[in-house]
């Protein structure tokens, strides 16, 4: 058996962490021969606490083979200590009429001291993985204050957008899920995300010449997968939980598995041209667990063109916002 590897968790006993955490202690992960210990953080206040009490009692009961500790806190300096992996789910969620430049810089607040103390205690081979919203730069809030962990350890999740744009190709060209290969998610986790259709490929075959309906994939494809977030909380009454746990997952297991194709946000050199330093949606190669390279070869027409300099733009702005909190 392996020795086990250590797993935080932030915002552990909310929507995304209650679907998260028994998926990663049953092994879906990290694999099934790949113990783990589970460090789970919440926010200070009795409330979470007491709720993250109860998670931890479902996880004993259980009875997960790999699950070999679980760590509660409030305190990020115990949670983080020693950790593999650093999965940032716990946020503030944007109130009514709160502006986005407060929403930016109160959960700003959060991943300043959050990169801090991962890097300050986390284990040196430590792999960071951000969810909580705005994704993408709240993780490069937290990358820009490590001196220690490079800033390539530090990504943000758009697999979400990614799966429910396999889906949407799925549906239309009528085929099996499996069929829909390549496609990825460039920029923002925002509505202004651009889904690649022109480099997908279904059974093989370029997406385009199987899908031939060039308005639709302009349109309400791109459309559907950028506002599926606000069309579930309109149906559901509260925001993605199992899918998103479900894309962590893939996020992370894709990262463990050398030669995984997927889309993740990483720090920009300016590939696709995204402004050096925000942190974009793009196409990966894992070459080693936890590591990766950018796949930039993809080429990009007008339309592709214009839809990559929206969702850059929208992240410069962000970065502006928020400018004084990056070091
Ligand atoms: P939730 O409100 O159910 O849970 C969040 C939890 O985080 C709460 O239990 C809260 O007490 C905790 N928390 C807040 N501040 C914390 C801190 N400083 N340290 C530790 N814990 C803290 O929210 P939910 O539904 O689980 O979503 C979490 C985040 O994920 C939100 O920001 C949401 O917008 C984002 N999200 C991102 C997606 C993506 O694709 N990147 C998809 C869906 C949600």
């Amino acid at each position: 058996m392996k020795p086990p590897i250590r797993v935080a968790v932030t915002g552990a006993a909310g929507q995304i962490g209650y679907a998260l955490l028994f998926r990663i202690a049953s092994g879906a992960m990290f694999g099934a021969d790949q113990p783990v210990i589970l460090q789970l953080i919440e926010a200070p206040f009795e409330k979470a606490m007491k709720a993250l009490e109860g998670v931890a009692m479902e996880l004993d009961d259980c009875a997960f083979p790999l699950l070999k500790g679980i760590v509660q806190t409030d305190k990020p300096e115990v949670g983080f200590k020693d950790a593999n992996w650093c999965l940032l789910i716990g946020a503030k969620p944007r109130g009514p009429g709160m502006e986005r430049a407060d929403l930016l810089k109160d959960n700003g607040k959060i991943f300043i001291g959050q990169g801090q103390i991962i890097d300050a205690v986390a284990a040196a081979d430590a792999r960071v993985a951000v969810v909580g919203n705005p994704a993408n730069t709240n993780c490069m809030i937290a990358a820009s204050q490590a001196k220690r962990l490079p800033a390539e350890r530090f990504t943000a999740m758009v697999r979400l957008d990614q799966n429910r744009a396999q889906t949407q190709l799925a549906k239309k060209a009528g085929v099996d899920l499996t069929a829909v290969k390549d496609i990825f998610i460039y920029g923002n986790h925002s509505p202004s995300m651009f889904p690649s259709f022109a480099h997908a490929t279904i059974n093989g075959k370029p997406a385009t010449s199987v899908i031939t309906d060039t308005a639709w994939l302009q349109g309400p494809f791109c459309e559907t997968v950028g506002k599926r977030g606000a069309a579930i909380i309109a149906a559901r009454g509260a925001s993605s939980a199992a899918s998103a746990a479900n894309a962590l997952v893939d996020h992370v297991r894709s990262l463990v598995t050398p030669g995984a194709v997927h889309s993740i946000a990483v720090k920009s050199n300016g590939a696709y041209g995204f402004d050096a330093n925000v942190w974009a949606g793009m196409p990966v190669r894992t070459t080693t667990p936890g590591s990766y390279e950018v796949i930039t070869g993809y080429a990009m027409d007008d339309f592709a063109k214009s839809k990559l300099a929206a969702t850059n733009k929208e992240l410069v702005e962000e970065r502006a916002f928020v400018a004084d909190m990056i070091k």
